[in-house]
């Protein structure tokens, strides 16, 4: 029985991507959603590029209805994943899916991490304090911004002359060759 996903994405979505070139011809796995909050995000043109249904939501309908939740549900949705999505997940949706979601972070948590801590800001904060290595966390999702328990660490070194590009860069790499091999285990493992 094929396993459903659905990735939620509020900006360019490149980590979307990655994913969705990964799990393009599998037989058990598919990408049936890509939800976002910002109707002007990119990634909603890359869920076109590969015809994956897409929905945007207000704050109003995420956090005050149960829409997403019937959405993600008559989908038969198994994963949530967070590629780059910056609301906080309300704690109905956590409750519905339980060790279901998992979140990408660009840095090494629990430093740089919390409520504005996302993109640019992890990045400019990692070298503001001097940082010699950075890296990438990929955890489960509890009610609280960064804190669920951790699934994967990657680490980059941060060299003296590294500007915010090159970090964002390095970072990105990572991310990028690590993140859908890590969502393809998890959801193997999930007992439909
Ligand atoms: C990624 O670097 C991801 O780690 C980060 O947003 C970026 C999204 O990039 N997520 C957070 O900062 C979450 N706190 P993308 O849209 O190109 O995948």
């Amino acid at each position: 029985m094929k396993k459903h996903i659905a990735i939620f994405a509020s900006g360019s979505g490149s980590n979307a991507q990655k994913i969705m070139e990964h799990f393009k011809r599998s037989n058990e796995v598919e990408i049936s959603l890509v939800l976002t909050n910002n109707p002007d995000a990119y990634v909603l043109q890359r869920a076109d590029n590969f015809e994956i249904p897409t929905h945007i939501f207000d704050r109003n309908e995420f956090y005050h209805t149960r829409h997403v939740i019937d959405l993600l549900k008559n989908l038969e949705i198994d994963l949530i994943v967070l590629a780059g999505f910056l609301w906080l997940i309300p704690k109905d949706l956590i409750a519905e899916y339980p060790g279901r979601i998992i979140n990408i972070h660009p840095a090494l948590l629990p430093k740089f991490g919390g409520k504005g801590m996302y993109g640019d800001n992890v990045h400019k904060a990692v070298m503001a304090a001097g940082e010699t290595e950075g890296g990438i966390t990929i955890h489960y999702v509890d009610e609280n911004y960064d804190e669920g328990e951790f699934i994967y660490q990657a680490k980059y070194r941060i060299d003296k002359d590294d500007n915010l590009e090159m970090i964002k860069f390095k970072g990105q790499q990572l991310e990028h060759n690590h993140f859908p091999r890590i969502v393809d285990t998890i959801i193997k493992k999930i007992k439909k």
